[in-house]
């Protein structure tokens, strides 16, 4: 539990301590599955913690606009050094960015500028709000075309992305998403880009991890500008960053501040500098082998129990399940496994005729449940839990194994 005898909150609200420690447990008592989720460690929770988050630090290392930032400036430049030393070959790295939809932004700025047009995939295909969704400010400040993928196969269609971006002549082709489960060709990327003269930004917010430890490939080198979320694959602490080649820096840098953020949040950079370090160890390349082997043998159960799974398996940690040909919706799905003990969430599906508060599919991550431990004997249970729910089983009847699986498999 996170609140520990000496933490004076108990005492000073009662109330928001009570909430927290019900998420500990909750956290504790539920098997993660949501994709975008992770378990960071104690050491990177601390930092987060730390008093560092009363310190203003407008402007880089050695550019603040306050006095008393050098213990400020030596720990994002940490930070920095640890994630060019991650993602080698990367050139230049900015820590600051909030979230992955404020680095998207702000590298959408700095590189279509207001008005500029731009080419993502579209959200109900796999890709995410900030590649050009008409809600998102990246639809609404830039003009923005999407492309899909191959009903067929769930897979994008690179001649697909070369015709949008002929007509629509980008400045900015994006590739990567939220719910893709396959890798992407990020040299084919190039090349398109390439040909309609736009600059390639890979947005790597879930695979990060995997490929930090070279588990799945890397756009690094190939793609101009690399942006990503440090809490997902790569379990770090909520937060953004944007790797870019030294041509495209000074923009970035410009973009995130001032452009889009004020100070940065230097207790999360700390976070992320903790993070780093620990993802440049030894044991964080198992655990991320272990990551995509739990999920492909997640996909692999799934089918062999009847279940359709979106382009038939998995490259990374992602498993996207269609139901279309089954009697439940995902929302039913979703509300079933959390009464189960399951915490995933609905997703759509290529072609999907639901909308997204309902849709017809099921997107589940194994980057939470490796980090407790689980490997494939626990894919299996959680297997025979889905697909028990998606006939229709009462999720009470799996509670207890799911109950257990938490107390065999801790928090870290
Ligand atoms: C591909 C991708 N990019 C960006 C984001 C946005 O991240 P955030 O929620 O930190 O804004 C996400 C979040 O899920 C994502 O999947």
């Amino acid at each position: 539990m996170t609140l520990d005898s000496r933490s004076p909150l108990p005492q000073q609200d009662p109330e928001v301590a009570d909430w927290l420690l019900r998420e500990d447990r909750r956290q504790a008592a539920t098997l993660t599955l949501i994709a975008s989720e992770n378990h960071c460690s104690a050491a990177v929770r601390e930092a987060c913690q730390s008093r560092i988050t009363d310190k203003y630090a407008e402007g880089y290392p050695g550019k603040r606009y306050y006095g008393g930032c050098e213990i400020a400036d030596a720990i994002e430049v940490l930070a920095q050094k640890r994630a060019l030393q991650l993602f080698a070959g990367a050139e230049e790295a900015n820590v600051q960015p909030h979230s992955g939809t404020t680095a998207n932004v702000a590298a959408l700025l700095a590189l279509a500028g207001p008005g500029g047009r731009i080419v993502g995939m579209a959200l109900k295909a796999g890709g995410h709000l900030s590649h050009g969704h008409d809600k998102s400010h990246t639809g609404q400040v830039f003009a923005a075309r999407q492309y899909g993928v191959r009903p067929e196969d769930g897979r994008v269609d690179l001649d697909e992305v070369r015709k949008v971006c002929q007509e629509h002549q980008p400045k900015v082709l994006i590739a990567g998403g939220s719910s893709y489960s396959r890798n992407l060709d990020y040299a084919a990327f190039a090349a398109i880009a390439r040909e309609v003269g736009a600059v390639l930004m890979a947005d790597v917010a879930h695979p990060a991890g995997l490929m930090a430890a070279g588990v799945v490939p890397s756009p690094i080198g190939i793609a101009d500008v690399v942006t990503m979320t440090t809490h997902k694959t790569l379990r770090g602490p909520r937060g953004g960053m944007i790797l870019a080649k030294k041509a495209f820096a000074k923009a970035i840098n410009s973009a995130v501040f001032p452009g889009g953020q004020g100070g940065p949040l230097m207790h999360q950079i700390a976070g992320k500098a903790v993070a780093f370090g620990e993802a440049l160890r030894p044991p964080f390349r198992d655990y991320q082998q272990k990551v995509k082997d739990n999920a492909a043998w997640l996909a692999q159960c799934l089918l062999a129990r009847g279940l359709d799974i979106v382009s038939g398996g998995t490259d990374n940690h992602i498993v996207l399940v269609d139901l279309q040909k089954t009697e439940v919706t995902g929302q039913q799905v979703e509300e079933r496994a959390l009464a189960a003990g399951l915490s995933v969430n609905k997703n759509a599906v290529p072609g999907d005729p639901r909308p997204p508060m309902v849709t017809s599919g099921l997107r589940l991550g194994t980057a939470a449940v490796t980090t407790r431990g689980m490997g494939r004997t626990e894919m299996e249970v959680i297997a025979d839990v889905i697909t028990g729910l998606v006939r229709g089983q009462d999720p009470e009847r799996f509670r207890a194994s799911i109950a257990a699986l938490g107390e065999q498999f801790r928090l870290p």
